[in-house]
């Protein structure tokens, strides 16, 4: 192996041995994240979609200062593992005629790490 590699092959085994868990854990989490974030906040302000801060456990429909549709306004959910889950797989399916702007996660895996990420925010 010539030093060039060697070298590369410690600093790999380095950074995985200092970076912390939680840090490398939540990554994908966050990533997954990131195409709702353009629309949501998750520091309690509004954007194009009602901020995400607290909304594990809340009512939907909610947070004051947001124009919903009618739909969302009326839809009478509390937003949990479940109906989160059904709401991202198909956000018109599960609220018709809701504008969130958004067509959905068909991965159920990326569903989940999108939702623990949101629970871990309240
Ligand atoms: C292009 C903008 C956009 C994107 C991207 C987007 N949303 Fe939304 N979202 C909205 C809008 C707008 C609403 C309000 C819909 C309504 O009033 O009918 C909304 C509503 C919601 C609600 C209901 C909130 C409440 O207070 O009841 C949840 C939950 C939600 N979005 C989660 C997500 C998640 C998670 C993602 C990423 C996987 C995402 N959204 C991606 C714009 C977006």
């Amino acid at each position: 192996m010539g030093l060039y590699l060697r070298c590369i092959l410690v600093m790999a085994v380095v950074s995985a041995l200092i970076l912390p868990r939680a840090a490398r854990s939540d990554a994908p989490k966050k990533a997954a994240f990131d195409q709702c974030a353009v629309c949501h906040s998750t520091d309690g302000s509004n954007g194009t979609g009602p901020t995400l801060k607290g909304v594990f456990g809340r009512q939907s429909g909610t947070v004051a200062g947001f124009r919903y549709s009618r739909a969302m306004r009326g839809a009478g959910i509390r937003w949990d593992e479940k109906t989160l889950d059904q709401y991202l797989s198909s956000p018109q399916e599960f609220i018709a005629g809701n504008v969130m702007p958004f067509s959905g996660v068909d991965d159920p895996t990326e569903r989940a790490s999108i939702i623990a990420y949101l629970r871990a925010l309240n």
